[in-house]
């Protein structure tokens, strides 16, 4: 009896943890609605054999929101910043490269105090077209790692172009 009351504590602490931790991934970035509507800054296509194959294969474009948009201009995002990474298959097809499903949406919010363990953004990822299912498991610190080099443009790699 007494075996089976601990190993049902047992229970309810991992399931505790279990909880904050998901609560802890990605600090709660939320999906950036509507960014489809946002400025387009670039895309890049990552081929095979590239050192960001796994798991930035594909044909990629990068948004920006109204704030974001700001940022690339001056160097300096304000919080509200959201950049996003929208990652696709690719198909070659009679000589042309053509888009194909969605693997995954990046994205980068802006909050100097939420995030400031990881430069003041929260990174995420979010799965194939799913708005809920959460790529980061470390609290975005990988993603970031990635990007701190890019710290005299506030750790972001693309540039605005007119
Ligand atoms: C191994 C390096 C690496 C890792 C890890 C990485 N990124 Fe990036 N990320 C890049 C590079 C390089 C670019 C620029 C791509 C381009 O120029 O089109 C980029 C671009 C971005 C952008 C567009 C803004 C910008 O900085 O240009 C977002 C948003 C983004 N990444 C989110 C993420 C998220 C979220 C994660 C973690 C799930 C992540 N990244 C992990 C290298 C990385």
């Amino acid at each position: 009896m007494k075996k089976s009351i601990s190993l049902g504590m047992a229970g309810l602490l991992f399931t505790t943890s279990l909880t904050s931790l998901a609560a802890e991934n990605g600090k709660g970035v939320p999906y950036p609605e509507g960014y489809r509507n946002w400025l387009h800054v670039k895309s890049m296509l990552i081929q095979p054999g590239h050192a960001l194959e796994n798991p930035f294969q594909g044909l990629h474009h990068v948004y920006a929101n109204k704030q974001a948009e700001k940022g690339l201009k001056e160097g300096k995002y304000a919080d509200g910043s959201v950049l996003v990474f929208d990652l696709l298959q690719y198909q070659e097809q009679d000589k042309t490269i053509q888009e194909g499903e969605r693997k995954l949406v990046g994205v980068m919010v802006k909050d100097a105090k939420k995030y400031a363990a990881t430069g003041g953004w929260g990174f995420e990822g979010f799965a194939g077209n799913s708005k809920t299912e959460r790529l980061t498991n470390d609290g975005g610190k990988s993603c970031f790692g990635c990007h701190e080099p890019q710290k005299d443009s506030d750790y972001v790699y693309s540039k605005y172009r007119p």
